[in-house]
């Protein structure tokens, strides 16, 4: 399946009365554009976005967007990923939206992962760092902390030299470890750093993974 065949497929998952997760980043947003077409042809569904990136492009496409305050549950929620391990446990947050998008798929009914093959993994950590999103007055003792666990941590810069800002006003730390052998566990172990609102690590969240060229359910990827 193409980056738009996923798309389609994680939209055709919409169903009327549907409240959905809208993810962020580059997969997330082909979804969120299919889900518009299908919104423009009369699908009665509301949205959840997980960034001001996201609200600001399903706005434009006309998907009416909510809050919790007016949903308690999410029905569905789609979101694309920056590393997958064969159990089909994610790195995500480098698009910087990562305590948002937990939010949301925690409130889901079904989450699915949009993903290119190239972020398919034998072990989480062998391609990509860990974002950790820290608020600004904790972050350089969290990226300290992050280092006496074993990580090469750094406070993510901006091209432009400042560091980079999350849509709820904190930094992220991204912490390299290499091979992580129980995401589970490093993620509480990071949660538990003081200062520390969430790690890019989740474990056991996403019920189905599409892939460009191929699609995994949990079975077939522990299997392969
Ligand atoms: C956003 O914070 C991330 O979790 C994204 O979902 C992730 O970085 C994947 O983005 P792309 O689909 O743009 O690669």
């Amino acid at each position: 399946m193409s980056n738009w065949e996923i798309a389609v497929r994680a939209a055709s998952r919409a169903e009327p009365g549907m409240v959905i997760g809208l993810g962020t980043g580059r997969a997330a947003a082909g979804f969120v554009r299919e889900l518009g077409e299908r919104v423009r042809n009369g699908l009665a569904v509301r949205g959840i976005p997980t960034s001001r990136a996201t609200e600001s492009l399903a706005s434009s496409l006309g998907i009416p967007l909510i809050g919790f305050e007016e949903a308690a549950a999410v029905d569905l929620a789609v979101d694309g990923a920056d590393e997958v391990d064969p159990d089909l446990n994610l790195i995500k947050g480098h698009g910087g939206a990562l305590v948002r998008e937990r939010v949301v798929a925690a409130a889901a009914s079904r989450f699915v992962v949009l993903v290119g093959p190239e972020k398919l993994s034998h072990r989480l950590g062998a391609q990509r760092s860990v974002p950790v999103e820290a608020i600004p007055f904790a972050a350089p003792q969290v990226r300290r902390a992050l280092e006496r666990m074993g990580a090469v941590a750094e406070i993510r810069i901006e091209s432009d030299g400042n560091p980079f800002v999350t849509d709820n006003r904190n930094l992220l730390v991204n912490a390299s470890f290499g091979e992580i052998a129980d995401p589970a566990a490093l993620h509480r172990e990071i949660r538990d750093i003081p200062g520390v609102l969430d790690s890019g690590l989740f474990a056991g969240m996403a019920d189905e993974v599409l892939v460009e060229g191929q699609a995994l359910s949990p079975t077939a990827a522990a299997a392969s």
